[in-house]
């Protein structure tokens, strides 16, 4: 499906901490996505480390794109529009060099390299919108991955969504945290606290209650509570369960209880050793968990689900 129409969706993935899985979860999703029929683009707006190419073993973008072409310099107002690159055209990985049949299109646009944060002004926001309002014409999910915590791409995302070009369009905000009571706190802080997402998108002109009904938590490689394993070790048992429903009343109490959820990852042992995309052949040749690709493929299904989202 190319044409991007009323239908087609803003996705911004955020984290308060670095290293959450936020990357690897969104662009898995793209993919899933994509594998439905979706065109879908991912835009990478984490300014201080651009190395979403990486993700999609694109060797020429590792770590973002050369000559001034990307996307700090678009919103810098260096070039009139940042370039693309589409994966199945640029990445390194032959399984990914050919779409699957009925599979949409995956882009990249990705930073510049050496690319760095920025300040933030009026004009940036304008082009973040304008560049965004274009990519929803023509992607059905445009999907952009956001810098850690409350950065400059956070309030460049909140004042372009809350502008007049694009505070009519579908904007949904996904915030990844680890399964940890650390990371359980900063998420909750994320979405509720001072400097939230939800008080700074209501500073930019949001409405909150809206805003709110469009965030959900992704929890990303979250261990088995197989407590079997730990059949010989029952005091290990008992301290692990304790803290499994600890952890869930701490989420509940930060406002990311289940209600907040779209979904979860668990631990797949590939990514713990390299950032990709998790492909059906890496299942098939055994390589990856099916557990893993079941998870992205319900995130991908529950992201796109008008029933998930009880705005419109
Ligand atoms: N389900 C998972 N199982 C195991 N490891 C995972 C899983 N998901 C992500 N990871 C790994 O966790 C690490 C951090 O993930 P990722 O780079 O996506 O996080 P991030 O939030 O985008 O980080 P940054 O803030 O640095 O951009 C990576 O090494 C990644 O491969
Ligand atoms: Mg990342």
């Amino acid at each position: 499906m190319s044409a991007a129409d009323s239908d087609s969706m803003l996705v911004f993935a955020t984290s308060d901490k670095g290293g959450t899985g936020r990357s690897v979860t969104s662009c898995n999703i793209a993919y899933r996505l994509c594998l439905r029929g979706l065109d879908v683009a991912y835009v990478d707006f984490d300014f201080g480390s651009p190395t979403a190419g990486a993700l999609f073993e694109i060797g020429q973008a590792e770590r973002g794109i050369t000559e001034g072409h990307g996307l700090h310099s678009y919103l810098l107002g260096n070039i009139g529009e940042p370039k693309r690159l589409t994966v199945s055209g640029e990445t390194d990985r032959p399984q990914l060099r050919r779409n699957p049949p009925g599979a949409g299109e995956l882009v990249l646009i990705p930073g510049d390299l050496g690319g760095a944060e920025f300040g933030c002004d009026d004009a940036m926001v304008q082009r973040g919108a304008r560049l965004l309002a274009k990519l929803l014409s023509e992607f059905a999910v445009v999907m952009v991955d956001l810098s850690a915590g409350r950065s400059v791409a956070l309030e460049i995302a909140l004042r372009a969504t809350a502008s007049t070009m694009l505070n009519h369009r579908p904007h949904r905000w996904l915030v990844f945290h680890r399964w940890t009571h650390q990371h359980v706190l900063a998420a909750g802080g994320l979405v509720h606290g001072p400097h939230g997402l939800i008080t700074t998108g209501a500073h930019f002109g949001h409405d909150e209650d809206a805003l709110l009904a469009s965030t959900r938590c992704v929890r990303t490689a979250v261990a088995a509570s197989d407590w079997t394993r730990t059949v010989d070790r029952p005091p290990q048992a008992a301290w692990l369960k304790e803290q499994a429903n600890a952890l869930r009343e701490l989420a509940m109490a930060n406002g990311i209880g289940a209600a907040m959820v779209l979904g979860q990852t668990p631990i797949e042992p590939m990514l713990q050793w390299r950032e990709q995309l998790i492909l059906d052949a890496d299942v098939n040749a055994r390589l990856a968990n099916l557990a893993t690709v079941e998870a992205y493929t319900d995130l991908a299904r529950r992201l796109t689900d008008s029933a998930t989202w009880d705005i419109e």
